[in-house]
């Protein structure tokens, strides 16, 4: 052959070998830097080998999409070699940390950037305007720190731009002759920059009548100064959320002009001058002034001229005189108009609007009220005159407060009966067991305030199932549960997705339908507002087992001493990926800050259980806010959290002086990690840093048995339910003695320590005393007497040997205050006592009728009797005569199939689903529940042994 010709062939196969394997290189690094890449990740060619969450075109990699699947690791710099990359969607997937690359700008195709619900830290990098396609980025719910590249600026395709709930500091950027700001981003429709700590004044520059912006979302920031009167020149606008800022002076009276505004919000600022006046603004649905200083005045005109008003929010305004009646006349849902001077009497008139649900005028003048009585929603007249006069105050509803639950909405059967399922999986709407992927939905400003109706949620399940179905997703069907509204006002609601034809989604699946949502292919009715979604990191993958990392497999073989030599320095990039990939690993090892020095004896052995540092959970709670704490004890404080997944979780702190040693606090975490059992609360994780001890549990909605027992929760609890309930408390008790290993003595089961779920389950928490049984141990253990009178096992008392029987005993106490709902102690009574007394078992209901709980004395008590024999049985003087918690069990199913109840059935089904609402409602966490240490209850720690 021809030398030359030989050359070039040398030469041309380099070349065709160097293009091809550009992207492999690439993607080799990102699968050796992360965790759980798809196991289908093997390999040499992500293009010909179909790699999940990877689309190519030709041998170029285009799009990336891989939300949801619990990566983790950093986003490596090799990346911005994927010259032809258009979509880049790693969302929600928290384990994903570190900073975004300098060079990002290279990405010059990229259309879709979507890093949203991931933990990455560091600056906006300024390449990020090089993006010159970009239509699309969401870099929400991150840990962003610094300022707003102005460089976005000339991001003049940009769609979608979504900085929201970060750390971001500094000015919002404008345009000046040497840099480009926002005031560019003609074509962009969403600023989303909420919850951060932007400072600085609004530039009166930022807003031009060229933006075609429709939401302009800067709420929960640290903007100051004025609101400058060019935002009355954006006439495409329709949300505009500046509330929660510390905005001065006068609103600006050009406001007024934009017709299209559906939601404003401008509460919780310095805002002063006078009322504004938003009679132009005609499409207006919401409407929040609360908590700013303006110039006393009159109820203006505007609140009743405004014909699609649902929600007027004006707490703290300095409103003054008489509530005019044609107020209550439009659309109207809530009108909350707390904590100003309105006097003179209430007059509802006749013909409110039939959708209000609640008008709160606390700590007003109000002396006197015209009763309508066909109002039977929520009224609050508390702190006004007229509650002051005796004989009102203690006969009228309006005269107490009661707050506001949140609905118990889930989606319902198709016309369908659910079937029992098997331990993770869950029956969708149309009957089929399967392991749904789930998230949440975050609406961030719904055009009304009354999310009690089902239609809000029965008209958006179609649209969401069409939104999979026509993008060729294998969706079989979708629930929502849960509708909450959170601090920020946004409505958040659990969504679960079902698959088709099989139990799981595969990959693919969870790619699909995780972009549809992060990149809004699913578009709501505009009365839901903008939306963001958060998925949970899906569990379910078939035979998920983990993708080797070890090197790469080269499929091809080819000769030439070249190609060798390409292929060693392949192999060494590999292996210093690898080896990078290590080190990240050892940055983010969940123990890096466990203390050996304290000889805590080396690493907790966990489960499942992820450490938090300080700074996260600080940020979770809103540095532990006064609104978020939710209860305390002689332990510490109780804090509601929010995970950047959604997640709702209580964080327990132990306040200085309880802090546990650091060998006992990693017992007691070892310990509650290791249990997993859908009728016992689990623990998400803890922290154990800066001398703080936390332990992170799941948050459990519906509060504890004892408060919907007593009423307080508003949740009626029929026969029906009230065996379910026993039925998995039951199972949760058994499965500490029986599967949990080491088995555990709860040692202080009471109904307030049985939480219920969104679904009215019966979760058993607080191992604060438990006690785990090691094989020494043989059956008892001899401990200092613990747990809370009037459950407490005699013989254990006497004795001080603790068996699983003395848990049995407990229950059974439990299973009598099922049935009466009385206190164990009351008024001197001890239950167990008076039920013996009582008893006869010659008559109907053993003759109990006086002591059944009111609540279901009406209902048909089927399986009555056997339930009482069952409850006595547990509460007998000696333990060795006593079922165990597995017959106890069995005897419940029993009961309950007697009672025609399939036992292995969900709870709650839809058609009750609206009870319990708008009745008071006191939080599971305060006062005497699952954290709580107080009364009778003794403090708590977990005894090394
Ligand atoms: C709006 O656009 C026009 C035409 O492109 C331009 O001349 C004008 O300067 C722009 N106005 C502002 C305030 O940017
Ligand atoms: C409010 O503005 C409207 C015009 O938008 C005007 O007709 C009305 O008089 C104003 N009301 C007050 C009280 O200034
Ligand atoms: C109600 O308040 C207004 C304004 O403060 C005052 O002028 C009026 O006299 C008050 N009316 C009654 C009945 O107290
Ligand atoms: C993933 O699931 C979809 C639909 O359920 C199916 O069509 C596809 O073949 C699956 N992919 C793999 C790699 O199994
Ligand atoms: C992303 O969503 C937009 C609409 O928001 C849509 O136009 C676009 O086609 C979507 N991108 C892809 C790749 O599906």
């Amino acid at each position: 052959m021809d030398q030359r010709f030989q050359i070039f062939l040398l030469v041309f196969s380099i070349q065709i070998f160097s293009i091809a394997s550009q992207d492999d290189a690439v993607l080799q690094a990102l699968r050796s830097q992360w965790k759980n890449t798809p196991p289908n990740w093997v390999g040499s060619d992500p293009c010909r080998g179909n790699w999940d969450g990877i689309e190519c075109s030709g041998s170029r990699v285009i799009a990336i999409t891989l939300s949801s699947i619990k990566l983790t690791g950093q986003l490596p710099s090799d990346i911005v070699n994927l010259s032809e990359l258009q979509i880049l969607d790693l969302s929600s997937n928290p384990g994903l940390t570190g900073s975004l690359p300098l060079s990002i700008g290279n990405l010059k195709k990229l259309s879709n950037l979507i890093l949203a619900g991931c933990s990455f830290t560091g600056s906006i990098p300024d390449s990020i305007g090089s993006l010159v396609q970009l239509r699309f980025l969401s870099l929400n719910t991150n840990r962003f720190s610094g300022r707003i590249p102005p460089s976005i600026g000339n991001l003049l395709n940009l769609y979608w731009l979504d900085l929201a709930e970060n750390q971001l500091t500094g000015t919002i950027p404008v345009s000046s002759r040497s840099s480009p700001g926002l005031d560019n981003l003609v074509n962009t429709k969403h600023f989303h920059f909420g919850k951060n700590q932007l400072s600085g004044d609004i530039p009166s520059q930022l807003f031009n009548p060229n933006l075609t912006v429709l939401h302009v979302l800067f709420e929960s920031n640290k903007l100051s100064g004025s609101i400058p009167s060019t935002l009355g020149s954006v006439r495409s606008l329709e949300v505009v959320r500046l509330d929660s800022n510390s905005l001065t002076g006068s609103v600006p009276s050009n406001l007024d002009n934009l017709s299209g505004v559906k939601e404003l919000y401008l509460s919780n600022n310095g805002l002063t001058g006078p009322f504004p006046n938003l009679t132009g603004m005609t499409s207006l649905n919401y409407v929040d002034l609360s908590n700013n200083s303006f110039t006393a005045s009159a109820i203006p005109s505007w609140f009743s001229t405004l014909p699609s008003l649902t929600t007027l929010n004006m707490e703290d305004t300095g409103l003054e005189g008489q509530i005019p009646t044609s107020l209550f006349s439009a659309q109207l849902q809530t009108v909350n108009l707390k904590g100003n001077h309105l006097n003179g009497t209430l007059d509802l008139g006749s013909s409110f609007s039939d959708q209000l649900q609640v008008v709160d005028l606390q700590k007003n003048s109000i002396d006197g009220f015209i009763n309508e009585p066909r109002y039977t929603n929520d009224l609050i007249l508390v702190d006004n005159p007229i509650c002051q006069e005796s004989g009102v105050r203690e006969s009228q509803k309006y005269c107490s407060i009661s707050k506001q639950s949140d609905p118990l909405y889930s989606t319902g059967p198709n016309s369908c009966a659910r079937t029992p399922c098997s331990s993770d999986q869950i029956s969708s709407p149309n009957c089929k067991c399967a392991y749904p992927y789930s998230g949440t939905l975050f609406f961030r400003a719904t055009s009304f305030s009354n999310i009690i109706n089902p239609t809000i949620y029965t008209s958006l399940e179609p649209l969401l199932l069409l939104a999979f179905q026509s993008n060729q997703l294998p969706v079989d069907s979708i629930s929502l549960s849960n509708p909450t509204r959170n601090l920020d006002n946004y409505l958040v609601l659990n969504l679960d997705i079902f698959p088709t034809g099989t139990d799981r989604f595969n990959h693919t699946g969870i790619s699909g339908v995780g972009f549809v949502l992060s990149n809004q292919t699913f578009k709501p009715p505009d009365t839901y507002g903008p939306y963001i979604f958060i998925g949970h990191s899906y569990n379910y993958f078939a035979g998920s087992h983990k993708s080797s990392s070890t090197g790469i497999v080269v499929g091809v073989v080819v000769g030439g001493c070249v190609l060798v030599l390409l292929l060693v320095i392949a192999g060494l990039y590999a292996y210093r990926q690898k080896r990078r990939a290590e080190r990240a690993d050892k940055q983010n090892n969940p123990f890096a800050s466990w203390d050996p020095n304290q000889s805590s004896g080396g690493i907790p052995q966990l489960k499942g259980a992820r450490n938090f540092s300080f700074e996260e959970l600080r940020k979770y709670t809103s540095n532990f806010s006064e609104v978020n704490n939710i209860g305390s004890g002689g332990y510490g404080m109780v804090y509601r959290g929010t995970l950047p997944s959604g997640l709702l979780v209580a964080i327990k702190r132990a306040q200085q002086g309880s802090t546990q040693g650091g060998l006992e606090f990693k017992t007691e975490i070892e310990l509650l990690s290791r249990v997993h059992h859908k009728n016992v609360v689990s623990l998400v994780g803890f922290c154990f840093e800066q001398g703080e001890q936390m332990l992170i549990y799941e948050y459990i909605p519906n509060g504890t048995l004892k408060d919907s027992l007593s009423g307080k929760t508003g949740i009626r609890l029929d026969w029906m339910r009230r065996l379910r309930i026993a039925l998995g408390a039951a199972r949760g008790v058994q499965y500490l003695h029986d599967l949990a290993n080491p088995p555990i003595i709860h040692r202080d089961i009471k109904s307030n320590n049985i939480l219920l779920d969104e679904r009215l389950n019966a979760k058993v928490a607080d191992f604060g005393l438990s006690k785990p049984m090691g094989d020494a141990d043989k059956g008892h253990v001899t401990t200092q007497v613990k747990g809370t009178m009037g459950y407490l096992d005699p013989e254990y008392y006497m004795t001080q040997q603790l068996t699983e029987k003395s848990d049995v005993y407990s229950f059974g106490v439990v299973l009598l205050e099922l049935l009466t709902a009385r206190n164990p102690i009351e008024k001197g009574m001890y239950i167990v006592r008076e039920f013996k007394m009582t008893m006869d078992t010659t008559k109907r209901l053993y003759n109990l009728q006086g002591i059944i709980d009111p609540v279901i004395s009406g209902n048909e008590l089927i399986g009555f009797e056997r339930f009482v024999d069952l409850a006595l049985s547990c509460v007998k003087e000696a333990g060795i005569n006593r079922p165990s918690m597995s017959d106890v069990v069995k005897e419940i199913e029993n009961v309950m199939e007697l009672a025609g109840l399939n036992p292995n059935a969900e709870s709650a089904q839809t058609s009750e689903n609206y009870e319990g609402i708008s009745k008071g409602f006191d939080h599971p966490y305060t006062n005497d529940s699952m954290f709580s240490y107080s009364g009778t209850h003794f403090p708590s720690k977990l005894e090394p042994k």
